[in-house]
């Protein structure tokens, strides 16, 4: 059973942390059989499964429907529930609350995004009472409109720095772990070796700590766009559709249900029922 303390080991003994993300029953299924490291139901989500066109949409309840699906499914995981849009930032107590219910659903940490002294204090509290936290930091979706759009983060030396000391505070914070979004790969190395805790690219170059991606992402399951870190491990969509086409034929043809997919009725029965 994968815990809080497998990503420190796995960044200690030098070896990668294997994170994806899984929003149901069925992938966490395959996740946890394939023995990921760590699984996010991430507010991506909102896009990926329910088709909005950013994460803003997403309510902490409707989260935690999905948090609950993967619990069930993934039973040696490491399940981090991502805090949807503010469903942390009005007050320590609303954070607090909301943290519980993920942890209550099933999640064993939660994610949070930035680093502003609400979000370290949260981090702090979040710790305190039992609820291990993963930071957020580079491009934080929750901000698009903030920074105006999906940009790379760090692209100079100056702001790696920034986004350095703010990896730091959540680190004294006791974050268990830092997520790097969007970041020029000499940016996310340089993060990553003045961090003891480990830190989790993504779109952030080879020498994070470990590497998360939207799994519908690899697998070619979601095709609306295909971000540039993205490497296609599988391609479901088109092997669903051609599942879907053959069906389809099958059914037009009269060829499906065959026999074998019938259930049968015993000869005498059958006699009656021929009018
Ligand atoms: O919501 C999400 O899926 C994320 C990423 C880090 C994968 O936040």
């Amino acid at each position: 059973m994968k815990n809080v303390l497998t990503f420190q080991k796995l960044k200690d003994n030098n070896e990668k942390i294997a994170m994806l993300t899984a929003y149901d029953y069925s992938t966490a299924q395959v996740l946890d059989s394939a023995g990921i490291d760590g699984i996010l139901v991430g507010d991506s989500l909102a896009m990926v499964a329910l088709g909005y066109e950013n994460t803003y949409n997403i309510t902490i309840d409707e989260m935690l429907i999905f948090v609950k699906a993967v619990a069930r499914g993934a039973k040696n995981s490491f399940i981090i529930g991502d805090m949807p849009f503010m469903s942390y930032n009005l007050s320590i107590e609303q954070g607090l609350e909301n943290a519980s219910k993920m942890i209550k659903s099933g999640a064993h940490a939660i994610k949070l995004e930035g680093c502003n002294d609400h979000i370290i204090e949260l981090t702090k509290r979040c710790v305190e009472s039992g609820i291990p936290v993963l930071g957020h930091l580079g491009f934080t979706p929750q901000m698009m409109n903030t920074i105006g759009g999906h940009k790379v983060q760090g692209k100079t030396a100056d702001n790696t720095e920034k986004i350095l000391i703010c990896a730091k505070k959540l680190e004294e914070a006791g974050a268990f772990a830092v997520v790097l979004e969007l970041m020029p790969e000499v940016s996310a190395e340089y993060i990553t070796r003045n961090l003891n805790i480990p830190t989790i690219g993504i779109g952030g170059g080879k020498y994070c700590s470990g590497q998360i991606v939207v799994t519908d992402d690899i697998l070619g399951k979601f095709t609306d766009f295909t971000p540039k870190f993205i490497k296609k491990f599988a391609n479901i969509h088109d092997t669903a559709l051609q599942g879907v086409n053959s069906y389809i034929k099958e059914v037009k043809e009269g060829l499906f249900p065959s026999q074998k997919e019938t259930f049968d009725l015993e000869e005498s029965e059958k006699t009656k029922l021929i009018k």
